[in-house]
């Protein structure tokens, strides 16, 4: 394998990160630095990410950023083999931030640019954690996204399932600012289920039973708001029961879906040389709850559940050098200079 160095660059929402990865001749990966700047501040006040706000505090840390994970990493930008830089998907104005920097380095430095899909980071972070190799299936599980994709190899993705209304993340924090909790919802939801009874309110778990693959929660959202109307007002016992419920139909509802993806991933591939996994990434993923059922079905039906830290689940630069690093590593051509950013690639 020839050795690569990969400059990353990622503001597709409300992360400014940079990161530089190396992988040695002998197929040894490296995270050399790992830079994330969050905008949560900025945001919360207002109950979510607001596009304007995230592109200009982009364009204000960016560069600063940039010089940050060189620096760590011990190099400069002449010891960078490319750039990788997310175009897509995501808020435009971040997009444009990212992907003008990136095309203005490498057009200084004269090196080679990848245009990244942020989803793609996702998807192939796993075989930076652990090697894993294709094919398998990836559960992105985040407040932008919620999709079971098939991982054939790099840059064959098939998309098996999505959301068609809210992200999971999404329902997690709508369902929190129903209940008065504090942006983002996720994990003060999961916190507050703790003392909670999950048999307490019977919620909808829709499409369950159905066999696509696709998910929906706004029903299960409007059932929440429904019923913190007619309980009303809501003591703490309350709120912490309507959580535990809440999060006892998404259980249940990735339990049916996420089961039947195993199901046809087992029978699509019966002939693996090891055994099948399941990955999952997204915010999301850093529910206890979610966890366990997603480990229970990879019990259940013989998979490996492998779940990278959190750290590199969640929205960051490394996964964008790595898929850069991968697409270089496999021949693929690097994009041309005028790329332009794709807000719903
Ligand atoms: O991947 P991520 O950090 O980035 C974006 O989507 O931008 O995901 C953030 C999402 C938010 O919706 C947040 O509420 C959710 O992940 N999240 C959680 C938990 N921690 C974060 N949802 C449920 N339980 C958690 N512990
Ligand atoms: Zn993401």
């Amino acid at each position: 394998a020839p050795f690569l160095r990969i400059l990353g660059i990622e503001t597709s929402c409300d992360e400014t990160a940079a990161a530089v990865v190396e992988r040695d001749a002998d197929g040894r990966s490296k995270v050399l630095s790992d830079v994330v700047l969050s905008q949560l501040d900025e945001h919360s006040a207002y109950g979510g990410v607001v596009p304007e706000i995230a592109a200009r505090a982009h364009v204000e840390a960016l560069d600063t950023l940039i010089d940050e994970a060189l620096q760590r990493a011990g190099v400069s930008v002449r010891d960078v083999d490319a750039i990788a830089v997310t175009s897509g998907p995501g808020l435009i104005g971040g997009l444009l931030v990212g992907l003008m920097t990136g095309k203005a380095i490498a057009k200084a430095a004269g090196k080679p640019l990848y245009a990244v899909n942020h989803l793609e980071g996702h998807a192939l972070t796993a075989r930076l954690t652990d090697g894993l190799s294709f094919p398998y299936l990836m559960l992105l599980v985040s407040g932008g996204h919620t999709q079971l994709i098939l991982v054939r190899g790099i840059g064959q993705y098939e998309r098996w399932g999505t959301t068609i209304d809210d992200a999971l993340g999404e329902a997690f924090d709508k369902t929190a600012k129903l209940l008065g909790l504090p942006y983002p919802g996720g994990p003060q939801v999961e916190e507050a289920a703790k003392k909670g009874n999950p048999d307490r309110f019977d919620f909808p778990r829709p499409l369950v039973g159905e066999k696509r693959l696709d998910f929906s929660f706004s029903g299960l959202k409007t059932a929440v708001r429904q019923t913190a109307a007619d309980i009303a007002p809501l003591t703490e016992q309350d709120v912490a029961d309507v959580c535990a419920s809440f999060q006892r139909a998404i259980s249940r509802t990735l339990k049916d879906r996420i089961g039947r993806g195993l199901q046809r991933f087992s029978a699509e591939f019966p002939h693996l040389d090891e055994e099948p996994a399941l990955v999952v990434a997204g915010g999301v993923a850093a529910n206890l709850e979610v966890r366990a059922t997603l480990q229970a079905l990879c019990d259940k039906y013989a998979f490996r559940f492998i779940a990278p830290p959190l750290r590199l689940c969640t929205d960051n630069a490394v996964m964008i050098a790595w898929a850069g690093l991968e697409r270089m590593a496999t021949g693929v051509a690097p994009d041309d200079l005028d790329v332009q950013p794709r807000s719903r690639w």
